[in-house]
């Protein structure tokens, strides 16, 4: 599974022009994609490997390429691969939260914020009863970030649980943006062998109406 995305910054046409060349069948592009999607697990172990800028750059790159709102892309990225700040960002976590070590001793952590009052907006109003979108949009690319990571090799933790004001604080950031998650990134060294459970896609999945059972 791993390398199968070339290294380089333009990876993901590198694998859609591989794909065209040998005629693989469009199935077989999914195969990966669920494979992918299925093997991922949330990993809080590292090894001290440093990730490599190529990589750094292509997953990046993926978060890059995600949907949004109006193609608003209220998303920004901050590396952090400072041993202090990695620290300080360690303490802003909740207490109890597993991903403690995951943020203090990963090579890298991706501070994911969003600019506000863009996503969900129409001529600088919310238009939903949803106000603003940019978690939704910020999911997005962390989503695409982190399966192209996994498909590299690379593990990676969401980590939600943390004092974001805090976070701020230490990056600096300004007060219209927000800080939405931070993302321990590096080559695993432990990987969790079982996968949480999932709910049976009988219990999540209706048809034509709210709890009228499909499956
Ligand atoms: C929005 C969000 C926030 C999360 N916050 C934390 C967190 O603060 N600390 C942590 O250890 N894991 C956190 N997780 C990871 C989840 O616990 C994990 O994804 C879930 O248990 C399923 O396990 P899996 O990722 O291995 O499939 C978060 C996940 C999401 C999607």
């Amino acid at each position: 599974m791993a390398n199968r995305i070339n290294v380089d910054l333009h990876g993901h046409q590198s694998l859609f022009k591989l794909k065209k060349d040998r005629h693989i069948i469009s199935s077989d592009l999914d195969m990966d994609i669920i494979e992918v999607i299925k093997t991922r697990r949330s990993v809080r172990n590292f090894k001290s490997d440093p990730v490599e800028d190529e990589k750094l750059l292509v997953v990046l790159e993926a978060a890059r390429w995600a949907p949004s709102w109006a193609n608003t892309q209220c998303w920004e990225f901050i590396v952090v691969k400072s041993a202090e700040v990695k620290e300080k960002l360690a303490e802003t976590l909740l207490p109890m939260n597993p991903a403690f070590n995951a943020v203090k001793k990963a090579p890298v952590v991706i501070v994911a914020c969003a600019k506000l009052g863009l996503s969900g907006y129409y001529k600088g109003k919310p238009v939903t009863d949803k106000g603003d979108w940019f978690m939704f949009d910020v999911a997005l690319a962390l989503q695409n970030l982190v399966l192209t990571a996994w498909s590299l090799g690379l593990g990676t933790v969401y980590v939600g649980a943390f004092d974001a004001k805090k976070a701020a604080e230490v990056l600096g950031v300004p007060q219209e943006v927000s800080v939405v998650a931070l993302l321990p990134l590096g080559y695993p060294a432990e990987i969790p062998k079982e996968p949480p459970k999932r709910k049976d896609i009988k219990e999540i999945v209706y048809l034509d109406k709210y709890g009228h059972r499909w499956l």
